[in-house]
This record gives structure tokens, sequence and C-alpha cells, in this order.
């Protein structure tokens, strides 16, 4: 069908937009929109917004979006069963979009020409990682803890019912290519996990921008926002924990993608993540199986 370039953005309900918008400078996240009824923020890059809040009574997980490549591609999408005609999008940042529904009730939206903007400066209070061999000689450092600005959204992680029929469905929607997957444990073909990237040909991409995990409910697992190294990683840490917000999980390593994790809860529940680092692969990577006994 298509083949998207990168998820853009996700967006929530939540009853109060303050208390969304506090959680989220916290994070590292910084304003680009704000009224009465919705909460737009971006990161460091030239991304116009990576999270929205809408102003609904219940606070939840709507959908995401995800970047095509060029108006003729959502055309293209607008063709397929249960995708809406495509629309100007009428918010901050502007742009053309397509609507559909996924078979597990997620809202996803295609997106093209969305408004970019200047990247920010990112924060530089963090020295140079000195380890064996590069000792700190009469340079002293003396780390405020404070939020350090996250750069880009990374990857959505999905709970899904049926890991083969999303699988299915986003590879041939949005032109997903498997990264890692492993299987239901005494199975040998009922998808437990699988770890989609973007199809951008030879250029080296994300190991994921989309995850799914089997699960009795659908849901969101949790969104993950790049930081710039990993000792902005352990800084933001420190001052999320002075701030009294619950922690998920972490620091550490995934064994897939290999990149460093710290998963925090926004003030709703939802699972966020800080991470740095992971695979790059291209088109010509294979899909790799991870056996669970
Ligand atoms: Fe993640």
């Amino acid at each position: 069908m298509i083949k998207v370039s990168d998820v853009a953005y996700a967006r929530f309900a939540a009853p109060d937009l303050d208390r969304m918008e506090t959680f989220l400078l916290d994070f590292g996240l910084t304003r680009q929109h704000r009224d009465d009824n919705s909460l737009y923020m971006r990161g460091t890059g030239p991304d116009h917004h990576l999270h929205v809040t809408h102003l609904v009574d219940e606070p939840g997980f709507i959908g995401m979006a995800f970047n095509a490549n060029s108006m003729t591609d959502l055309d293209k999408l607008s063709k397929v069963d249960g995708a809406l005609a495509v629309e100007q999008i009428d918010e901050p940042g502007g742009g053309h979009r397509v609507r559909i529904t996924d078979p597990n009730g997620f809202q996803v939206e295609t997106i093209f020409g969305q408004e970019t903007l200047d990247p920010l400066p990112v924060n530089e209070l963090i020295g140079p990682d000195h380890g064996p061999g590069h000792p700190r000689v009469h340079d002293v450092q003396r780390t405020e803890k404070i939020p350090c600005p996250v750069l880009r959204l990374g990857h959505v992680v999905l709970n899904v019912l049926d890991c083969d029929t999303m699988d299915e469905y986003y590879r041939s929607h949005f032109g997903f290519l498997q990264s890692d997957i492993a299987f239901v444990p005494g199975s040998d073909d009922e998808l437990a996990l699988v770890f989609l990237r973007c199809n951008k040909g030879k250029e080296y991409i994300d190991q994921h921008s989309l995850l799914f995990t089997k699960a009795k409910e659908p849901g969101l697992a949790h969104i993950a926002f790049e930081v710039e190294d990993i000792n902005a990683l352990f800084v933001r840490h420190e001052y999320l924990q002075t701030k009294e917000y619950e922690h998920s999980w972490g620091i550490g390593r995934h064994t897939p993608a290999a990149n460093i994790f710290d998963y925090w809860f926004d003030n709703y529940g939802n699972r966020v993540e800080h991470f740095f680092g992971g695979d790059l692969l291209n088109e010509d990577d294979p899909t790799r199986t991870r056996h669970r006994k």
C-alpha cells in the first residue's frame, strides 16, 4: 500500500490540561500551543508537536499519527476499506491526513505537510562521559537536577488482542517491516511480540517505531521519547524522582533494539519512556526471531 516514514505524535484525553502539562514539562517537552480545549507539546526537533491532549472528562489514549511521504500516498490510503477521505487538519501545525481505525479499534492518522519548526537548543549541562582513559582532571562538573528537553517521539507500543492480525494489517497498509518477533510460549507461529520498523529503503532507521504485545485487553503500553545521551537519561531520572512521579521500570537496557530505557507514569497513568540509543536497521535486515521458553 504505502510506506510511512516515522511516528509523528500521540493523542490523549485528560480532564485537566494543567495536570498533563505539568508532567510533560517535567518530562522534557515544551509547550507549542495551548487553548481552552487542547494542549500541543513539542520536542527539540523540527516536528510541530509530539504529544496532543484534548480536554475530555475520561482520561485515556486516543491514538497515534504516522508521517506519509506524499499527498499521493494519502490519496492511495484513503481508498482503503474503512479509511476516511483526505482532509485538512484543522489544528495547530496544519497539514493533511487520512484517518483509519485499525482492527483493535485504535485511531490511526497518516499525515503529510504539517508545518515544521526551527529546532530548539539541546540542553548541554551535562559533559561527556569520562571513563577509563579519559580522567576528569580539573574538569569539575556539578550537574543540576532539572528537566532536559526530549528530542523526538521514537515509538509507540500497543497491547493488542491478536498480534498476527495487527502485524499483517500494519505491514500491508503502512509498509512496516518486521525487525524482531517472538512467539507465544509453546507455539511456532502465533506471535506474542512484534517489533516493526518503517521502510525507508537503504536509509538506517530505528529498529522499531511500533511494537505490538499480545494482551487480553487492547490499550497503550507506552510511548517513548528519545533523549540526547545516556548522561541526560540518568540526570532526568533523578529530577523526576525529586518530583515524586510514579516510576515504572528501569533504568535498564532492552535485549531487542538494545536501547537504554527509563519508564515513568504520567499524571493519568499513561506509561512514558525516555530512551537513548538502539539498533538502526534498513530494508536489508532480516526478521530476527526470539524463542521464548
Ligand atoms: Fe519502548
